[in-house]
């Protein structure tokens, strides 16, 4: 340490050493937490409502169904619905360890914040630091074994939550999500934007809500205006007001609309490591 600082400054700076050095720990014990999971792909958009969850849902079961292995991390801190969408009872168990095991539903290993929550009405208000905090702390702790795929459901929005999981997972890509509305269109823009500037992939753009109330088209619009793969449409529906199983169980329109975006996933992901090499 340099002689010239006096006691505060010199007690600053080891702090900041400290906190470097902890950082570091951290992003090596998510890597070693992660690193049976070939491919990690998160579901995003800047919008709330668009469909996020429903696709990262039905699109991990899409994959799971297809032989694969698969789990699925809901990162919405405030908001975590993927545990309601798969209707898990089980809780995750706690290994030797003292590592996480998440609990499988549908063929899925499922992870939210969902399992933590006293009840589902309990409104988590947290600032950044916390959920930045929490979502390391989840990240580390999971067990997940072999994965070929991890689909992670975020949170709307361009701050922490979607932030903390860019930096801290090195994801293969995004699925973006938007709708026909011209409003959805410029916030798929804009997270489009985020995600590139943080130097990740988009896998590709999935439409959902067409059909005659909104329209289609925006989205294959948007791909061909960003020069990225369209990945599929989502027809408007009613099968998904049964909420009994995630609607690739319920519906064949609705799970041959999702294996056609997963095989354009997997094709992303294909193109993805060969630029890699
Ligand atoms: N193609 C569709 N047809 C009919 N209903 C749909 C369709 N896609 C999603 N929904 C319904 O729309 C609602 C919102 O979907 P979802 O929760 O997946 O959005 P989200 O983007 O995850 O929202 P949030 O931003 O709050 O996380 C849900 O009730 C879901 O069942
Ligand atoms: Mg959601």
């Amino acid at each position: 340490m340099n002689p010239q600082m006096n006691p505060q400054q010199q007690a600053q700076a080891r702090a900041r050493i400290e906190s470097m050095k902890q950082q570091f720990e951290q992003k090596r014990a998510i890597t070693d937490a992660l690193s049976d999971i070939k491919h990690k792909i998160g579901v995003y958009s800047g919008k709330g409502g668009v469909g996020k969850t429903t696709i990262a849902v039905n699109l991990a079961v899409s994959l799971a169904m297809d032989g694969a292995s698969v789990g699925i991390l809901d990162v919405d801190i405030d908001c975590p619905n993927v545990v309601r969408a798969l209707k898990i009872a089980e809780q995750p168990v706690v290994s030797e360890d003292r590592q996480m095991v998440p609990p499988e539903r549908f063929g899925v290993k499922v992870m939210s914040m969902g399992f933590f929550q006293q009840n589902e009405e309990e409104a988590i208000i947290w600032r950044g630091p916390m959920v930045h905090n929490a979502i390391n702390q989840f990240l580390q702790s999971t067990e997940w074994g072999e994965l070929d795929y991890l689909v992670i459901d975020l949170p709307p929005g361009t701050s922490d939550a979607p932030l903390t999981i860019m930096q801290a997972l090195d994801l293969d890509g995004f699925v973006v999500v938007t709708t026909p509305q011209e409003l959805a269109q410029i916030d798929a823009k804009r997270s489009i934007n985020m995600i590139r500037k943080l130097n990740v992939n988009v896998l590709g753009i999935v439409e959902n809500f067409c059909g005659e109330i909104f329209g289609e088209g925006s989205g294959e619009a948007l791909a061909e205006d960003m020069d990225l793969n369209f990945l599929g449409r989502l027809r408007m529906k009613t099968d998904y007001l049964d909420t009994s199983k995630p609607t690739v169980l319920n519906s064949n329109t609705v799970l041959e609309e999702f294996l056609h975006i997963a095989a354009g996933v997997r094709s992303g992901l294909d193109n993805v490591e060969q630029e890699a090499g």
